[in-house]
C-alpha cells in the first residue's frame, strides 16, 4: 500500500558530515574561556514497564553537536593547554549486552566514526571530571537529565578542600549552556535544510495517504496508523510529536491525541502529524471532509484559514519580526469571521488580546521554530524585543478556527458547529522569500476533494 507513495520520495539526503559538527563544535566554544568546562548528559532509557523501555530519543544538544544518537552518553567539552578537545562518555562494547539489545559503537566507534577527539567508557566519567576540574572555573552544565551528574558538579563547586585553599583551583561557577545552543541551532545550515526537506517529504505524503484512505467509518486510529507506518516505511525514526488525529469535535480540540472513535460524512478530521528523521521534525497539519467534498460552510472556514496562512506565510520573510505571520494571520481571520457575521466587533476590537472576539475561535500562537525540536530552541523576544527574522531560520505557519459545540464558554454559531481547521507547513526564511518545506502536502480545495477518498486498503 506504501509502495507508490514511497516511489515519489526523493533520496534520503547524505549524512552530516563530521566536519560540520567541528565546526558546530569551535562555534560553541569560540565563546568560552580557557576555564570553561561544558558537560551535557543524555537522558537515561525511560521504563515503559518492567524491563520494556520507551522508543529512545537522545538529547538535541548532543545531536547537534557530534551526530551520536546511542543512549547513556555524555558529552564533555573541555580546553586542554589551549585546546578544545571535546570527549564523549559512552556505553563500552559488551557482547552479552549486544547479543540482547543491539551493536554499540562503543569507545573505538565513537573515536573512528564521530568528530570527538576523545572516547571513555561513562565508567570513567567521574575519575575525569576530578581531573579536568581542577583546572576549571566555570562549569556550563543544565540540570535535570542526570541526577547523579548534577550532584557530582554541585559537590565540585562546593568542595573547600586542600587544593582549593592553597592554589584556588576548582570550579566555582554553574551556568546553563543553552542560551549558546539556542543561538546557533536557531540558523539551520544546508545539510540540516536537507534533513527537514527530507523529514518533510515523508509527512507530506502520508497525509496525502491518510486523505486516501479516508472514508465514512474508518477509525481515527487507522488513519494513525497509516500515517505512523509510512513514517517508518520510508526510513524516519517515527513522529516527531504524538499524532494528533481527530474527526468531528475532536477536530476542535488543539492537542487531541486518543485518535480512537470513527470518523463521518459530513465530519471534518484535523490531522497534526510530523516524522522525525535523523533527529529532525516536520510538523504538518491537514484539514478535510470525511466525505471527500466540503459543504458550503466548512469551505468558508477552510478558504478563511487557508487565505490567513497564506499571508502569514508571505510575512516570513528576511528583516520581518517574528510576530508579522502571527499578526498577519489574525488580521484576515478576522476581518474573514467579520465579513461571515460571526464576528460582531470591528478589526481592531476583534484583535484586541483581553476583550477580542477573535480569541473564542482562533486562541493558539501561528509559529514556532522547528529543527531537532518540534518547538525548537530559541528565544523568541531576546531581551523583550520580538527577534526578526534572519534567512535559515525555520519556523511552523499554522493559524486556525475550532467551532467547538461542546463548549460551554462561546455560544458557537450552529451551521459551524464542531468545524475544526488548522493549516500548517513548516517554512524556511531565506534571502529569496519563504519556501515551503512542506508543500508537497495537499492544501488547496480542489486537491484535497480530488484526492479524499480515492484508495481502499
Ligand atoms: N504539533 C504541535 C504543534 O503544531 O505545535
Ligand atoms: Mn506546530
Ligand atoms: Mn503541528
Amino acid at each position: 500500500m506504501f509502495a507508490d507513495a514511497v516511489g515519489r520520495l526523493p533520496p534520503q539526503p547524505s549524512p552530516t558530515p563530521n566536519h560540520e559538527y567541528r565546526e558546530r563544535q569551535q562555534r560553541l566554544t569560540s565563546q568560552f574561556n580557557n576555564e570553561d568546562i561544558f558537560i551535557i548528559a543524555a537522558p537515561h532509557e525511560a521504563v515503559h514497564s518492567n524491563d520494556v523501555h520507551y522508543r529512545y530519543r537522545t538529547s538535541s544538544d548532543i545531536i547537534y553537536l557530534t551526530g551520536w544518537f546511542d543512549p547513556e552518553c555524555s558529552l564533555v567539552i573541555r580546553n586542554d593547554e589551549g585546546t578544545w578537545k571535546t570527549c564523549l562518555f559512552v556505553q563500552p562494547k559488551d557482547t552479552l549486552k549486544e547479543i540482547w539489545e543491539g551493536r554499540r559503537p562503543g569507545v573505538e566507534g565513537a573515536l573512528s566514526d564521530y568528530a570527538v577527539d576523545e572516547a571513555y567508557s561513562n565508567s570513567e566519567l567521574e575519575e575525569c571530571l576530578a581531573d579536568w576540574f581542577s583546572s576549571s572555573n566555570r562549569v556550563f552544565h543544565r540540570g535535570g537529565v542526570n541526577l547523579h551528574l548534577d550532584a557530582l558538579i554541585d559537590e565540585a563547586v562546593r568542595r573547600r578542600d586542600r587544593p582549593r585553599q592553597h592554589f584556588g583551583t576548582g570550579p566555582t561557577v554553574i551556568q546553563d549552556p543553552s542560551p549558546f545552543l539556542a543561538e546557533l541551532r536557531l540558523r539551520k545550515s544546508a545539510s540540516e535544510i536537507e534533513q527537514m526537506k527530507y523529514a518533510s517529504e515523508v509527512s507530506s505524503l502520508a497525509h496525502e495517504l491518510a486523505m486516501r484512505h479516508s472514508k465514512n467509518g474508518v477509525n481515527e486510529c487507522q488513519l494513525q496508523a497509516i500515517i505512523e507506518g509510512f513514517f517508518s516505511y520510508a526510513g524516519a525514526s517515527g513522529w516527531a510529536y504524538p499524532s494528533i488525529v481527530g474527526c468531528g469535535e475532536n477536530a476542535t480540540i488543539l492537542h487531541y491525541t486518543v485518535n480512537n472513535e470513527a470518523c463521518k460524512d459530513g465530519e471534518v478530521i484535523l490531522i497534526d502529524a510530523g516524522a522525525e528523521y535523523r533527529g529532525y521534525a516536520s510538523d504538518i497539519t491537514r484539514s478535510w471532509p470525511i466525505s471527500g467534498t466540503f459543504t458550503d460552510a466548512q469551505k468558508e472556514i477552510y478558504s478563511l484559514v487557508l487565505k490567513s496562512q497564506e499571508a502569514a506565510i508571505a510575512a516570513c520573510k528576511v528583516g520581518n519580526s517574528y510576530t508579522k505571520p502571527h499578526d498577519e494571520a489574525r488580521r484576515v481571520l478576522a476581518e474573514g469571521l467579520i465579513e461571515l457575521g460571526i464576528i460582531s466587533q470591528s478589526v481592531e476590537d476583534a484583535l484586541d488580546p483581553d476583550n477580542g472576539e477573535l480569541r473564542r475561535w482562533y486562541m493558539h500562537n501561528t509559529s514556532h521554530w522547528i529543527g531537532l525540536d518540534v518547538h525548537d530552541v530559541g528565544v523568541y523576544k531576546p531581551g523583550g524585543t520580538p527577534r526578526t527574522l534572519e534567512a535559515g531560520m525555520c519556523l511552523t505557519v499554522e493559524p486556525g478556527l475550532y467551532f467547538g459545540a461542546w463548549r460551554p464558554d462561546v455560544d458557537c454559531p450552529e451551521q459551524y458547529a464542531n468545524i475544526g481547521i488548522r493549516i500548517e507547513d513548516d517554512v524556511l526564511v531565506t534571502a529569496d522569500g519563504p519556501v515551503i518545506l512542506t508543500d508537497a502536502c495537499p492544501k488547496t480545495i480542489e486537491d484535497i476533494q480530488s484526492i479524499v477518498g480515492n484508495q481502499t486498503l
